[in-house]
């Protein structure tokens, strides 16, 4: 094939993908507070589904479960308790929710208080 014919066919469409693309992605576009906001409630549910029970349903804590609502709480502290658990205690989460999972978690209890 000749490149000189097919260069110009090829380069226009690739700006017809580009373009489309770029409709595609705008269009599915979510503010960061729409992000924040799914993550949360996706968080709320495997909250409830996985602490609640030792935490409690407002994770204010129950018999040896300490309340998560402390300030002092970061998000990192709660994602690595939640991955690798604590011996005895609290099991570990890693084989059960994906990182995704675990930052929605934390996300969740974080938006308490
Ligand atoms: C079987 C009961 C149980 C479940 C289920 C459980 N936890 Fe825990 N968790 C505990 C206990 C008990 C402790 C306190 C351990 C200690 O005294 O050192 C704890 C401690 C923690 C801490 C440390 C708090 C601090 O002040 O350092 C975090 C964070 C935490 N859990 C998060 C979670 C999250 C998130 C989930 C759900 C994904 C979860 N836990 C599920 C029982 C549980």
């Amino acid at each position: 094939m000749n490149n000189r014919v097919t260069s110009p066919v090829v380069a226009s469409a690739s700006i017809c993908l580009a373009a489309l693309f770029a409709l595609a992605v705008q269009a599915s576009a979510l503010s960061p507070r729409d992000v924040r906001y799914s993550s949360r409630r996706i968080g709320a549910s495997l909250y409830s589904r996985n602490c609640a029970r030792c935490h409690g349903a407002t994770a204010d804590g129950k018999d040896a479960a300490p309340s998560l609502k402390a300030p002092g709480l970061t998000s990192e502290h709660i994602i690595s308790v939640a991955t690798n658990g604590i011996p005895t205690l609290m099991p570990a989460f890693k084989s059960k929710l994906n990182g995704r999972q675990l930052e929605s978690v934390a996300a969740y209890v974080k938006s308490l208080k």
